[in-house]
């Protein structure tokens, strides 16, 4: 695997690639890698002769009430990992690559609508840093095909809409969230979590599968389901951000006759903020 940190480095061997007729895949990453990031590689390789895995902790889509200088860097584990997989290159882009003029003065790149309500309204900002870090990327490495996980439903749902409408020529792949054995969705957010929490944070999920089974079942009080969803979320311990039932597509309210529905939640359990989802296709 290559460890490559310019972005000319980079555009040789991709040069060299495509001269071989061969695909590549982006796997964008804000690094302190699991098993969900390992999957998305796996997913990338799919698709595609190369994976490139970039890492980059991106200053943007941090909130200033979020502290961007305690994201955990971890780029020795990362590398040996990715080593482990197979990634073909892993690109470590500095901020000036990323953000030429700094990224104060950076041009701003934004999805309205679907990125004003759930995590967009708690974290004011935030997708537009990644929108903004993922277009450029994009064009950096140019890949065909990049690959986004599920877990964070409305960032793929937005990544997807700005690729679609600014005509880029790049295929979205949305794998599958991974879970620990307990149902707990992998997040580089659960080591927040005390011994404590970490019993508790599986119920996040058990309640999301819960109302997608009573949804497959044909039951249409969204409004219902949301509340008993909620009560039983703060009941265990959660500070409740937002659980809401919404089209799949969309993220638009679900008339009943609805057959794609997506249930999605955020939760604070102590100093982590979990975020979860179902998709149900009736
Ligand atoms: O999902 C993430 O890790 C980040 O939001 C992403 C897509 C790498 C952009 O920084």
């Amino acid at each position: 695997m290559d460890v490559i940190q310019s972005k000319e480095e980079l555009h040789e061997l991709v040069v060299a690639w495509r001269h071989h007729d061969e695909h590549i895949a982006l796997v964008p990453t804000m690094g302190n890698l699991h098993a969900g990031h390992t999957s998305l590689v796996e997913n990338a390789r799919k698709f595609a002769e190369r994976v490139v895995v970039s890492v980059y902790v991106n200053p943007t889509q941090f909130s200033p009430s979020e502290d961007f200088a305690e994201y955990p860097r971890t780029l020795d584990r990362d590398t040996r990992r990715l080593k482990k997989i197979g990634a073909d290159v892993l690109f470590i882009p500095d901020d000036a690559t990323v953000y030429p003029f700094g990224h104060t003065c950076a041009t701003v790149v934004s999805v309205p609508g679907l990125t004003e309500n759930f995590c967009g309204a708690t974290r004011p900002g935030h997708f537009d840093g990644v929108t903004g870090v993922v277009a450029r990327l994009f064009a950096i490495v140019q890949p065909d095909i990049a690959v986004f996980g599920q877990k964070d439903y409305q960032q793929q749902l937005v990544i997807r809409h700005m690729t679609e409408d600014l005509n880029l020529p790049i295929r979205i792949i949305t794998a599958n969230t991974v879970r620990e054995k307990d149902g707990l969705a992998m997040s580089s957010r659960n080591q927040y979590l005390s011994e404590e929490e970490r019993k508790i944070a599986p119920v996040l999920y058990e309640v999301l599968a819960d109302i997608g089974a009573e949804l497959q079942d044909g039951n249409r009080d969204f409004q219902r389901l949301e509340q008993s969803g909620a009560e039983r979320l703060t009941a265990a311990g959660f500070k409740l951000d937002y659980l809401a039932i919404r089209r799949a597509q969309n993220l638009e309210e679900p008339k009943r006759d609805c057959d794609d529905l997506v249930v999605l939640a955020s939760a604070i359990l102590g100093k982590a903020r979990l975020i979860d989802n179902v998709v149900v296709t009736v």
